[in-house]
């Protein structure tokens, strides 16, 4: 049956980084209403919205502590309620992001947890001894160091948290947990939302405590992934939870985020007949070329350019596993990862690059995900200390970097370029101040970075974005939301291909990833297509062959 969300296009929205109405460097929701006007225009149809709830703020905003209002420094209530209706009012739809996996430490289930022992809310949380004076197990967290934390009140046990140490893990194995979160849900699907971002519910079920990860012992807490991610519960707390919101509505889009989800789980997950996901993101989609990686420090901190042939088997077998279950979700960054201009894109070619990759992503089947300000080829921004990046891992790696003969200024140009913190820059609205029209006050987190900007590119024809509006139009033709899509196997280390096929229709998308100039050979005799479009340099050299220049893309469509 057909869905709204199968023909989303989405665009997300950091709230805190996207438009400052009062002047205090953080961007707010009424922030979000005064460009409604904008993103209609730029085509999209679907807002995702990071979390808005009141949080302290530690992991800005995925630390929450009430999940029934606003936090006071992006708006009210009054606000939300005010873009719900308004964004409707522009053939728009609303995704919040939810977090159910953990809360603030500052929420008053955890508080009362901590305070009296007796409390109901103990049962919210994980809890353990310690083992031989130590914490219970050896399992790593994710922002680093242990997942165990001494109960801040008269136990002797520890709670568990996967991220930071003032978010806690919700015991979603207590029924009164999964009640609790499904009424905090409802609250908002009344409220009139049209979708839901699940934060990191993968985890939401965890092994037996006893067992540690075994590991060499180099590092005395090891990501313990298998003992806390994707377990078999998290199938049945989810239909739980997703069956629960689709009664009261069912065309709620539920999206997952499965960050380490591989393509076997995605079809579970998305499987319309389990009730679980309509669409999930994984973080596994990508590949990187690390081959210039030094080996000596680690690689999450190191820059590397795509990787064509290992992205083109990823796609392709992500594309045939889910075809007839799910549309894949199409991204290249988000508020977890560099910025597409910084990570892929080519600093000597950045409007073709960034054109080039968009291209190669977005014509593809699913749906597509634009990180706020990909759509002008944003870059980074360059924090000017290690301080900046609030990430436990970030001496670490400083340290060894160091060690490993790199300079101070090396690193830091490392970590800008990788760093989730430095993709969370203030959108570039015109360059009316250093702040690009954001804020007249300096935005929550500041570096500098390269100058573009709304105001200038809505100017300049060729412009990344309006390249980006010329895409998201033609996303919405049958062909490009429906067609079956088949990945080509092209014989070359640099160029992704791809067919969309809707009956009798067909097109194929060639975009060349890198800056040498280059030829496709195809089977496909090219006098039976037309050319729809070239960006760059590209010209069909007889029936069987295209070349294009360095960081040039062309879609041919059937007669
Ligand atoms: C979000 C992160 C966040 C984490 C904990 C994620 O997967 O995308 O930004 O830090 O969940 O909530």
């Amino acid at each position: 049956m057909k869905k709204w969300f199968d023909e989303a296009t989405i665009y997300q929205v950091y709230p805190k980084s996207f438009k400052d109405t009062n002047n205090d460097g953080i961007g707010d929701l009424p922030g979000v209403i005064e460009k409604l006007d904008y993103l209609k225009d730029l085509g999209i149809n679907t807002l995702w919205l990071n979390p808005v709830y009141i949080s302290p703020q530690l992991d800005n905003g995925y630390d929450v502590s009430n999940y029934f209002a606003i936090d006071p420094s992006l708006g009210t209530m009054d606000d939300m309620q005010r873009l719900i209706h308004l964004a409707h009012q522009h053939q728009m739809k609303i995704v919040m992001d939810f977090v159910m996996n953990h809360t603030s430490d500052q929420h008053p289930w955890f508080k009362d947890a901590v305070n009296n022992p007796d409390s109901i809310y103990r049962d919210y949380y994980l809890w353990a001894k310690g083992r031989n004076g130590g914490k219970p197990n050896n399992w790593g967290s994710f922002f680093g160091g242990s997942v165990w934390e001494k109960d801040p009140g008269q136990t002797n046990e520890y709670y568990f948290h996967l991220f930071d140490k003032h978010m806690p893990d919700l015991n979603w194995k207590n029924p009164e947990v999964q009640n609790s979160m499904i009424d905090i849900a409802k609250f908002w699907v009344k409220k009139g939302i049209d979708g839901l971002r699940l934060d990191a519910f993968i985890h939401i079920s965890k092994a037996d405590f006893e067992q540690d990860y075994p590991s060499d012992g180099k590092n005395p807490y090891p990501l313990a992934e298998s003992f806390y991610a994707n377990r078999k519960d998290v199938q049945d707390y989810l239909n739980h939870f997703s069956s629960e919101l689709k009664k009261i509505n069912p065309d709620i889009f539920i999206m997952g985020e499965a960050s380490s989800a591989n393509v076997n789980l995605a079809v579970d997950y998305s499987d319309p007949e389990r009730q679980l996901c309509d669409s999930v993101i994984t973080f596994r989609n990508f590949a990187d070329d690390r081959s210039q990686n030094n080996h000596d420090i680690p690689e999450n901190f190191q820059p590397a350019p795509i990787d064509v042939p290992g992205f083109r088997e990823k796609m392709a077998v992500w594309q045939s596993n889910l075809e007839g279950i799910s549309y894949p979700t199409l991204y290249w960054s988000n508020h977890d990862m560099a910025r597409l201009a910084t990570r892929y894109g080519d600093f000597d070619e950045e409007e073709a690059s960034c054109k080039a990759l968009a291209l190669a992503m977005y014509l593809q089947k699913g749906l597509p995900i634009i990180y706020y300000g990909e759509e002008l080829g944003m870059r980074n921004m360059n924090l000017q200390d290690l301080a900046d990046f609030d990430d436990l891992t970030v001496p670490e790696f400083d340290q060894k970097a160091t060690k490993a003969g790199f300079s101070h200024e090396e690193v830091l140009n490392m970590l800008n370029k990788t760093h989730k913190i430095s993709a969370r820059n203030a959108m570039q609205w015109d360059e009316s101040n250093k702040y690009f029209g954001f804020s007249d006050h300096e935005p929550w987190k500041y570096g500098p970075t390269a100058a573009c900007s709304v105001e200038e590119e809505q100017q300049e024809p060729n412009s990344v974005l309006n390249f980006y509006k010329l895409i998201i139009k033609m996303k919405q033709e049958p062909l490009y939301i429906k067609g079956r899509e088949i990945v080509l196997n092209t014989k070359d280390k640099q160029v992704f291909g791809y067919k969309r096929i809707f009956n009798d229709h067909a097109a194929i998308v060639l975009c060349n990833l890198n800056k040498q100039a280059t030829k496709v050979t195809l089977d496909d005799n090219l006098n039976d297509y037309d050319i729809r479009l070239i960006q760059k340099t590209a010209n069909l050299d007889g029936k069987h062959q295209v070349s294009l220049a360095g960081w040039s893309s062309i879609v041919l469509e059937k007669k």
